[in-house]
């Protein structure tokens, strides 16, 4: 039985983010189960998760409160749009709920399915606010290198890593405007972190002067850019990007995909980095992964105008709004303040976080290690030891990293990590342990077999 679900997988399966030829080689990895923190492969193998899934299990992985209300949302309402008015008392507490974990200027919620198409709706919200109040001309966003915002053709190309356009060769190059990666390790050295910001607040101020205030509708940017690598923000960087946006009139669009749900130590990020969005993205960890749903919190702003608007909000996704995600969304929040999850992230898992990616942060290889809350990262860079080792060097020990730890038991993406707001003590420990191993052995292996140079 199990080969042939690995035939018809290997055979029939097209895989996101993988190269066809090579499953096709090789077969798939099968995870049967998973519990807590931790996956177990269809041949019983044991795998601690430090991604979180795609960082969005913020819960981790088969809690029974959540499948129950699962279970139930589904015998009593399995499906009921959201369209002319029509609504349901799921999707109605999970507003109730969600409007009281914001702060009280976020008093509106529209709902999608995914984290791209939330940012595609957050998007619409703001190119239709400007038509509404007669400034059309406002079409631009303002997005930045390096920033992950999803995958559909217009999230595609507010994504600023280009090979998730380059299979397809569409953008909408009048539309999205890039603005500076916080990427401070590969930029902004040797400059301090406070200059650094300051040249990122400068030529952001310089590029909304290039592109005209009146025709740009909003910035977008996550708290913590998490596109490739966890780059942390300088101190400063969200409150003077704010009042950029203030001063010219742009609304601000926080991409809380990754970083809502208590990941920073916080509820949401712009709470941790003290900035104020006009409009707020949530997917992921709004229901940890057990139900795709989405969600765009409008603030004041933005709803005072949309709210009392008398033409058509031309928007829907069939599934938008579902029942059965709302019960789950509300009892994953539910599960989150009952547990006291983003105190625990904040006071233990941060602190815990910080002190093993030090330990790991000791080998030569590594350039910089960095977290936030349940979000760590791990610079590698060859160029320390020896600098005939460029970034490709660096990047090929970093993948060879995550797949030593793979093989060992411990799943990370390159180089990045995302806590289970749910790991245990022992869990950390042990996965830490591993990784420490399997730094060693890609690094050993890098040098004595001659890496690649270049
Ligand atoms: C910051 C950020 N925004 C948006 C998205 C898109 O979310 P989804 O994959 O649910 O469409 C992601 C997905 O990884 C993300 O990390």
């Amino acid at each position: 039985m199990r080969t042939s679900l690995f035939e018809v997988d290997r055979r029939m399966h097209l895989h996101p983010m993988a190269i066809p030829a090579r499953v096709a080689e090789e077969g798939p990895s099968i995870i049967a189960r998973a519990e807590g923190a931790t996956l177990f492969t269809a041949t019983g193998e044991r795998i601690i998760d430090l991604s979180a899934g795609l960082s969005n299990v913020n819960i981790g992985y088969a809690n029974a409160q959540v499948c129950d209300a699962a279970h139930a949302a589904m015998k009593a309402l399995s499906f009921c749009h959201t369209l002319h008015g029509r609504s349901h008392p799921q999707i109605i507490e999970l507003i109730d709920k969600l409007s009281a974990i914001m702060p009280a200027s976020f008093r509106c919620f529209a709902f999608g399915v995914s984290g791209s198409d939330a940012i595609e709706l957050a998007v619409k919200m703001a190119l239709w606010h400007w038509r509404i109040l007669g400034k059309p001309a406002k079409r631009k966003i303002i997005s930045r290198r390096k920033s992950y915002h999803g995958n559909t053709i217009f999230a595609s190309s507010l994504t600023g890593i280009p090979v998730y356009r380059e299979m397809f060769g569409l953008t909408f190059d009048d539309h999205v405007v890039e603005a500076d990666s916080t990427d401070w390790y590969n930029e902004g050295r040797p400059l301090s972190r406070a200059e650094f910001a300051q040249r990122l607040v400068d030529r952001l101020d310089a590029l909304i002067m290039r592109e005209g205030a009146e025709n740009i509708a909003a910035f977008l940017g996550d708290p913590i850019q998490t596109g490739g690598l966890v780059q942390l923000p300088p101190d400063d960087y969200w409150p003077e990007v704010e009042r950029l946006c203030r001063q010219h009139d742009i609304l601000l669009i926080g991409d809380e995909v990754i970083s809502g749900f208590g990941k920073t130590g916080r509820m949401f990020g712009f709470e941790s980095f003290d900035f104020a969005p006009d409009l707020v993205v949530m997917a992921k960890g709004l229901s940890s992964g057990y139900f795709p749903i989405s969600a765009v919190a409008i603030g004041d702003r933005v709803a005072a105008v949309a709210q009392k608007e008398n033409s058509l909000f031309a928007h829907v996704l069939t599934n938008c709004g579902h029942p059965v995600g709302a019960a789950v969304a509300l009892a994953n929040i539910d599960v989150i303040e009952k547990h006291g999850l983003v105190a625990r992230v904040a006071d233990e898992l941060e602190p815990l976080l910080r002190l093993k990616l030090a330990m790991l942060g000791r080998n030569p290889a590594i350039g910089e290690v960095r977290c936030c809350g349940v979000l760590g990262a791990i610079e590698f860079d060859l160029g320390r030891i020896d600098p005939a080792f460029g970034p490709s060097a660096s990047e090929a020990v970093r993948d060879r990293f995550s797949q030593v730890a793979l093989d060992m038991g411990v799943y990370l993406r390159a180089g990045t990590i995302c806590l289970p707001m749910t790991i245990t003590r022992e869990e950390l420990d042990e996965a830490f342990d591993i990784l420490g191993n399997a730094l060693d052995v890609a690094v050993t292996e890098a040098i004595t077999n001659g890496a690649r140079r270049g």
